[in-house]
């Protein structure tokens, strides 16, 4: 039996409170390299908290947290960043009125006095394309493009700085039947470099089609933490509610390699 590598990222007892409010208690997360790990549970779980303390955007009261078992402090985005945590938050801020060059590069732009315009656009179209991504025309406005195309353009942003973690919070939210195919297909590409991501949904179609682990919430709390091959859309599902759902199982359209869509 070869050993398995220990995970990248390695979450312990992480708790966090506002006020009264305690939104995570004792928390556990690990993602490996080459893993999608879902994040899934009810409004108020505590999701958007454990993705706020790991890109530096909030501090936990609680907990500790190692990347390739060293322990880490992330005190603000800047840390995160350079520790090589990525995330695409949900509202996905970019700026519509600049086009697709420009949102990439957005605050880390190449050059000194002058723009190195040529380099950026051609890095920019590197990036796209080591994610699949159908946006080909980088400079147009971020404003005329589809939902998936957006979200794509957040998701190549996040490969700047070659992270290790990227986590994407409710990627698909909002996104037609096409798009989101693209979206997760973007996923499994980033599973493929070898990135460990973390990825928050409300959707279990699409955490079957894509995590390989499921953690769920509940409550702030840890509430089991599946693998998605030999687990039931049930199982999670009442891991999340405690109700047991009439509908049927993971496994529609799993997506482990490429599936070109669009
Ligand atoms: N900045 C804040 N100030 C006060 N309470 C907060 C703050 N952020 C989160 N909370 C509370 O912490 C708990 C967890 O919230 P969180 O946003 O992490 O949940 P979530 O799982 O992301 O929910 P949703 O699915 O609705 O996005 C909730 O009770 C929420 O009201
Ligand atoms: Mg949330």
């Amino acid at each position: 039996m070869t050993a398995e590598p220990p995970p990248t990222l390695v979450v312990r007892g992480l708790t966090k409170r506002f006020g009264g409010v305690t939104a995570l208690s004792e928390v556990d997360l690990e993602v490996g390299r080459g893993e999608v790990v879902a994040i899934v549970g009810e409004n108020g779980a505590g999701k958007s908290t454990v993705v706020n303390v790991l890109s530096g955007m909030c501090r936990a009261d609680g907990g500790t947290i190692l990347l390739d078992d060293v322990r880490v402090r992330i005190d603000s985005p800047g840390r995160a960043h350079s520790l090589g945590i990525s995330t695409v938050f949900q509202g996905l801020a970019l700026c519509e009125n600049l086009d697709v060059v420009k949102n990439l590069f957005l605050g880390r732009e190449i050059g000194s006095f002058w723009m190195d315009e040529s380099t950026m656009e051609r890095q920019s179209t590197q990036l796209l394309r080591q994610i699949f991504s159908t946006v080909s025309r980088v400079r147009d406005r971020v404003g005329d493009l589809s939902g998936g195309q957006r979200q794509t353009v957040a998701i190549a942003r996040t490969l700047l700085g070659n992270p290790s973690i990227v986590i994407l919070d409710e990627p698909t939210a909002a996104l037609g039947t096409t798009q989101r195919m693209q979206v997760l297909d973007q996923i499994t590409q980033l599973r493929a470099r070898g990135l460990g991501v973390i990825m928050i949904s409300h959707n279990l179609d699409d955490v079957g089609a894509v995590a390989d682990r499921v953690v769920v919430l509940r409550h702030g709390r840890n509430n089991g933490v599946f693998q998605v091959a030999s687990t039931t859309a049930e199982q999670v599902h009442h891991a999340m509610t405690g109700a047991v759902p009439t509908r049927s199982l993971f496994g529609q359209g799993r997506s482990r390699g490429r599936h070109q869509a669009g």
